[in-house]
């Protein structure tokens, strides 16, 4: 199948399948929304954008502005939204909506769901988001070049029903490794993407050294943590204990995670999401930090310092998230499906170098290393019957960390052979080594949904498959 002629069997089976209220018309515009207020489209270029960390400026960063970092994108549950996303750059790209669960067509992986986007080309994304929360956006196809130079965004959906804080504040966390020159070093290394990952020697936070926010005293805070690292596990906490965790990976918690410390931080590894509710300190100047447990000694990543009049709000004003509608899996019928993610064995895969194949495998699940996002003629690693319950057996074989992520569908952890695991739901499930962990969903989106390890690296060297729900 040609590029072409799969954009346009694409688009009409979005027609038809119907996206919530919005349907693609002939301009890619929302059609048919009825007496809501269509939101605007967002039209996004993704584009190469100037830079500069501290003192120096870096060439060749990415963004979907002349700016960067690229901007933290608002929808709301339950209304369609249109973004349209123009390639500027010579190379392919596509993008994805990291936890959203949405029509396959959508979901901005090429050859899977859709051909790259070319140089000069606008493919119209389109989707109402089911679920409120906080999630994120990244390109699927030159992930290793365009994810490392700084195209990945958050994407906030917001509640149909106000929760009542008076601020917000989005926290990207991301690393970048830059010389002494400040330009860019190679993203990917052979000894990395056969290891933990190649880490970046500039630790940021919205592309900044401990940046300070200013934010009314005594106030009430949304702070929304996104790890969109390719590679870093980030163990945080906060400095105070005015303050609770609402939400991971996008929905409210229904098993409550206690707050962190230093001594116990909370893992989140590349495509995880943490918010906070906490309450800004009573007099200007005070500052509550969000700390990294780094290797040598913690770093501040962020600082939120009080200013003005104290506002004197306390935490319990805040009404509840409501649970997002996500299915319970029925366990007393759910199948079993095991997943071991290993080493590659001593066999090369067939990779056809489109959207930044690598040529290496160094990874494998169920003992075959796979071709990742650019896979064509593969079928899928599991056949799921739509409606259906499901319990994955993941089981890492392997003695470094993987964040499973799955497309498409939210999960819930349910038990592992190492540590008591919180019954929340979520889309990217953090393995340990030699951790192996069940989950369980129910197959309610049906598509070719990609399944994969977040670490970039060990996507593009054999850690990545897909499910298909029909
Ligand atoms: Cu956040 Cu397949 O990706
Ligand atoms: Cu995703
Ligand atoms: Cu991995």
């Amino acid at each position: 199948m040609k590029r072409r002629d799969f954009l346009l069997t694409a688009g009409a089976i979005a027609g038809t399948a119907g996206l919530g209220a919005a349907g693609l018309g002939a301009t890619g515009l929302v059609s048919g929304v009825g007496p809501r207020k269509a939101p605007m489209p967002y039209d996004l270029i993704v584009q190469k954008a100037r830079y500069r960390f501290t003192d120096q400026s870096t060439l060749g960063m990415v963004s979907l502005l002349p700016q960067a970092p690229p901007p933290v994108l608002v929808g709301h549950q339950g209304k369609p939204m249109v973004l349209n996303v123009r390639n500027t750059l010579p190379d392919y790209t596509s993008m994805h909506w990291h936890g959203v669960r949405i029509a396959n067509a959508m979901d901005g992986v090429p050859y899977l769901t859709q051909m790259p986007i070319a140089t000069n080309e606008t493919f119209p994304y389109a989707f109402t988001p089911p679920d409120a929360g906080t999630y994120w956006y990244h390109p699927h196809c030159m992930t290793m070049d365009q994810m490392a130079h700084g195209l990945t965004g958050v994407l906030v959906i917001k509640e149909a029903k106000d929760p009542g804080f008076d601020a917000d504040q989005v926290i990207n966390l991301k690393d970048f490794r830059l010389n002494e020159e400040g330009e860019f070093l190679p993203s990917f290394t052979g000894r990395g993407a056969a290891r933990a990952g190649t880490f970046g020697n500039v630790v940021t936070a919205n592309w900044q050294e401990n940046p300070v926010y200013d934010q009314p005293a005594g106030a009430l805070l949304r702070l929304r943590v996104v790890n969109t690292d390719t590679t870093r596990i980030h163990k945080l906490y906060l400095t105070t204990t005015d303050a609770r965790i609402i939400a991971w990976d996008g929905h409210p918690v229904r098993d409550p995670i206690a707050l962190p410390t230093a001594l116990k931080p909370v893992f989140v590894g590349p495509g995880q999401r943490l918010d906070f509710a906490l309450r800004m300190p009573d007099s200007e100047g005070q500052k509550i930090d969000l700390m990294a447990s780094l290797p040598g000694q913690p770093k501040v990543m962020a600082s939120l310092r009080a200013i003005g009049s104290n506002l004197n709000r306390n935490l319990n004003a805040l009404s509840a998230l409501s649970p997002n509608p996500v299915a319970h899996p029925d366990l007393s019928v759910a199948q079993t499906h095991e997943f071991v993610f290993g080493w590659s064995p001593d066999s090369m895969i067939a990779n056809n170098g489109v959207c930044g194949s690598t040529g290496y495998t160094f990874w494998s699940i169920n003992r075959t290393p796979w071709a990742g996002d650019a896979a064509t003629g593969i079928g899928p690693l599991a056949q799921l019957e739509l409606g259906k319950s499901y319990i994955f057996r993941l089981r890492n074989e392997s003695p470094h960390a993987h964040p499973i992520h799955l497309h498409g569908l939210s999960f819930l952890p349910l038990r592992s052979n190492k540590r008591r695991l919180k019954r929340n739901w979520t889309d990217t499930a953090l393995l340990l080594r030699g951790e192996t962990v069940d989950v369980a969903l129910v197959a309610d989106n049906p598509g070719d949904w990609a399944f994969h390890c977040h670490v970039i690296e060990h996507q593009k060297t054999g850690l990545a498959g897909y499910l298909r729900v029909s």
